[in-house]
This record gives structure tokens, C-alpha cells and sequence, in this order.
């Protein structure tokens, strides 16, 4: 009997919200956030070897600037690429300057052999909402123009749809129809990938993932009015990317 190995995955994981001070050891809404990451870093390193690549989807420090070399030198013990975008607890120019080089990088696409990515800016100067800016829009629309053949996957800090939980939904990208009238007309789109709610979500939309992911720091309960902090553990998202287009996901939680 003739049997057909089946095609290796593209093996990516994606982590977000670190919020991570100056000071080690420092606690957002009464959580250590060196110690969620370590717990997170140390599952990823011992439970996803084979992974390629890592995304950090926004707030990598949480509103100092000096904290991007402690991001670095944690991030960089993977010993794998790491490429980060910006959220709102960030400073995308000294994000940009600070991880330039080496293992962890601000990136604005990554191409492989079959899967794009685009990684887009979606904070608004001076406050924490999102928005998509029009150069970011046209940004995407040349990547998925120039390239329809390998599948994608778009990835930006704030929500685009709503999670659910109004406190939050006051952030969500302002603009959200101007990205999904760009994102309707390429069908290789696959997957839109997101942070910032600080909870695990999931959904479909014309056959599109749309995924976010649980921060390495505190978790926000969803569907409540007011933020409350969420008793979960930190965690993170993997990611399976086939060939044919194919994506299998999970979140794993770390206690
Ligand atoms: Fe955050």
C-alpha cells in the first residue's frame, strides 16, 4: 500500500500583552508580569521546540520605554525569530529602533514558503484606541495584491469585532469596515490575529479565523461591563499552517 507522508506544518506561536516595567517583578491589576512571561516562555520552550517563529502582538512594555531591553533579553533566550508589532501601552518608534536586529524585531511582513504575514500598527497617538491608519490599509492591500498565491495571515493589536465585553469594545478599531472591505476581496486571507483583550476568543467570518489570544500578565473576564480581572492563568496560542491552507490553533493555559 502506496502511503503519502503528509506535508510538514508551518509551526508558529503567538504571545501578546507582556506589559512587561523596568523594574522585574513589577504587577499590573495586582499580577507579577515577569512571572506569568517566565511561565509562558518556559511551556513554549518545552512543549514547542519545533516551532519557526513567534508573533507578539502588541504591549510588549507596559507604558516605559526603557523596558524594551528587558523585552529583548528575555525574548532572545528562545533562541528563535521573534517579530513583534506595536500596542497601546507601547512607543512603536523606540519599539522599532530597540528591536532592529537579532532574534526579536519589529516586522512588518514575513514571508515562507506558503503563508504571509502581515503585522500591522493599530495604535492612535496618545490614547488607547485602535485604528487602522490609512497607509497601514494600503500597506496590506500592496502585500495581498502582489501576492495572492500564499495564504495569510494578518496580525494587529486592538479587536476588530467585538469581544463581547463593552469596556473593551470602546477600544476596538475604530475602522474595522475599512479593513474587512480590503480583507474581502483577497480570498487567501485565512486568519486575522489580535491581542489586547487579555482573553481567549475565536470565531469565523466568510471562512476567515479571527483569533486572540490570553496576555502572559493578567486575564480580563469576559461579556462583564466593567473590567474585572479574570482568575485564569496566562497562556498563549500555537498555530499549524499547511500548504494547502490548511490551520489548526489552540490555546494552551499555563498555571
Ligand atoms: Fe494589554
Amino acid at each position: 500500500m502506496l502511503t503519502v507522508a503528509p506535508a510538514a506544518p508551518l509551526r508558529v506561536i503567538q504571545i501578546t500583552d507582556l506589559h512587561l516595567k523596568v523594574q522585574p517583578g513589577s504587577r499590573i491589576w495586582g499580577v507579577d508580569v515577569d512571572t506569568g512571561l517566565n511561565a509562558v516562555l518556559a511551556h513554549i520552550q518545552e512543549n514547542h521546540p519545533d516551532a519557526d517563529f513567534m508573533l507578539v502582538t502588541g504591549d510588549l512594555v507596559g507604558d516605559e520605554p526603557e523596558a524594551y531591553e528587558r523585552v529583548r533579553q528575555r525574548l532572545e533566550l528562545l533562541q528563535l525569530p521573534v517579530y513583534c508589532l506595536p500596542g497601546n501601552h507601547d512607543f512603536p518608534a523606540t519599539m522599532s529602533w530597540m528591536l532592529r536586529n537579532g532574534w526579536v524585531r519589529r516586522k512588518r511582513h514575513i514571508v515562507t514558503d506558503h503563508w504571509q504575514f502581515v503585522l500591522l500598527d493599530s495604535s492612535f497617538p496618545g490614547t488607547p484606541d485602535g485604528h487602522l491608519a490609512y497607509s497601514e490599509l494600503a500597506l496590506l492591500d500592496t502585500l495581498l495584491v502582489t501576492d495572492t498565491d500564499r495564504h495569510t495571515v494578518v496580525c494587529l493589536h486592538h479587536n476588530p469585532v467585538s469581544s463581547q465585553t463593552p469596556w473593551l469594545d470602546t477600544m476596538m478599531v475604530s475602522n474595522h469596515a475599512a479593513l474587512f472591505s480590503v480583507l474581502d476581496r483577497y480570498p487567501q486571507v485565512r486568519a486575522v490575529v489580535w491581542g489586547h483583550i487579555h482573553a481567549e476568543f475565536s470565531a469565523r467570518r466568510n471562512g476567515v479565523h479571527l483569533l486572540a489570544a490570553p496576555a502572559t500578565c493578567v486575564q480580563f473576564k469576559p461579556r462583564v461591563p466593567e473590567p474585572q480581572v479574570d482568575d485564569l492563568p496566562p497562556g498563549y496560542r500555537w498555530f499549524e499552517l499547511y500548504p494547502d491552507g490548511a490551520l489548526r490553533t489552540g490555546v494552551e493555559r499555563v498555571g
